[in-house]
């Protein structure tokens, strides 16, 4: 496999081109809007130079990496003649299904299509294509040029050639791919989102305070950072978002999101894209400051 296309430039979507391009990869990189199109590549120029300031690559490989990525704002166009189609657009069932239909026809009969999901359906997402055994999740890490982990989802019915052949490419691009099946969460938020939920309620239960839970999994756990502080990085909106798939797909009263949750996204406080979660952003995010609800 040599080209590639990205669909959906934001977050993830920079990241992932990124990735492939610096593997020499040909990537084509498509969003509806040109807006985010400019913007994917500043912040991939960004992150390059960063790499070149801690001698990790020469100028000459940002030139290369840049220059193996094309933008395209039609989808029909970017995909012409790629190998694997990568989705990371707006986390949206709707869209998605809209996209793999697309894809679908606008593909050559042997594109294998993966996205990057993090809680929809690999296999609903199938279902929609003529080429299931094709379809699979590529669950990328945030921020994507630096995390290793690859989380490689199996929708019921991708093939094992299939399956193989990502697992190949992602240990290629200097990834650490991991295989799970497709049931919701998947692996890494079936278990990273109970945890988060669980924070919460001990916070609602007045168990303890911010600090003091973010303190205990810090120091005791070895975590780079608490439950709640991941959560406000993360955003609150995603988090309730993927534990409501969790409630509604296993149907066990175990994952049902935490009423403070619920509460604070329905009063827009977000986390760091608001500027308020557990903790106070309006500073930036170098510095923990607790939000004033929840100062004691
Ligand atoms: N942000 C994270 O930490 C994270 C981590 C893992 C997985 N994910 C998943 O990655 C995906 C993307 O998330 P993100 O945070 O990068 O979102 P984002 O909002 O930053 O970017 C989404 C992009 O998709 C574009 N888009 C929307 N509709 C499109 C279409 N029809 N065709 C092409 N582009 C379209 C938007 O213009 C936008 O630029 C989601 O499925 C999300 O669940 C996100």
């Amino acid at each position: 496999m040599k080209n590639i296309a990205v669909i959906g430039s934001g977050t993830m979507g920079n990241g992932i081109a990124h990735v492939f391009a610096q593997s020499n990869y040909k990537v084509s990189l498509i969003d509806i809007s040109q807006d985010a199109l400019d913007r994917a590549l500043a912040t991939i120029a960004k992150n390059l130079d960063r790499l070149i300031k801690k001698e990790k690559i020469t100028e000459a490989d940002k030139q290369n990496t840049l220059g193996n990525i094309t933008t395209f704002t039609s989808m029909k166009d970017g995909v012409k003649g790629v190998d694997l189609a990568v989705e990371a657009a707006t986390e949206n069932v709707d869209l998605k299904l809209s996209i793999f239909k697309d894809l679908d026809e606008a593909c050559d009969g042997n594109t294998i299509l993966a996205t990057n999901t993090s809680s929809i359906s690999i296999t609903q997402i199938a279902a929609v294509t003529s080429r299931p055994e094709k379809v699979i999740g590529m669950h990328f890490m945030n921020p994507v040029p630096v995390m290793k982990l690859i989380e490689v989802i199996r929708g019921y019915n991708t093939s094992d050639e299939v399956t193989n052949q990502i697992m190949e490419m992602s240990r290629g691009l200097g990834k650490a791919p991991v295989e799970v099946n497709d049931y919701p969460g998947f692996i890494a938020n079936r278990i990273l989102m109970p945890m988060i939920n669980e924070a919460i309620h001990s916070l609602y239960e007045g168990v303890a305070g911010v600090d003091e839970i973010d303190t205990v999994m810090k120091l005791g756990m070895a975590h780079p950072m608490g439950p709640l502080q991941l959560a406000d990085f993360i955003g609150l909106d995603v988090c309730l978002s993927i534990l409501n798939v969790l409630h509604a797909g296993f149907g066990n009263p175990k994952y049902a999101p935490c009423p403070l949750l619920v509460n604070m996204v329905t009063a827009g406080h977000k986390g760091v894209k608001s500027g308020n979660g557990f903790y106070s952003w309006g500073h930036g995010t170098k510095d923990l400051i607790v939000s004033d609800q929840f100062k004691k």
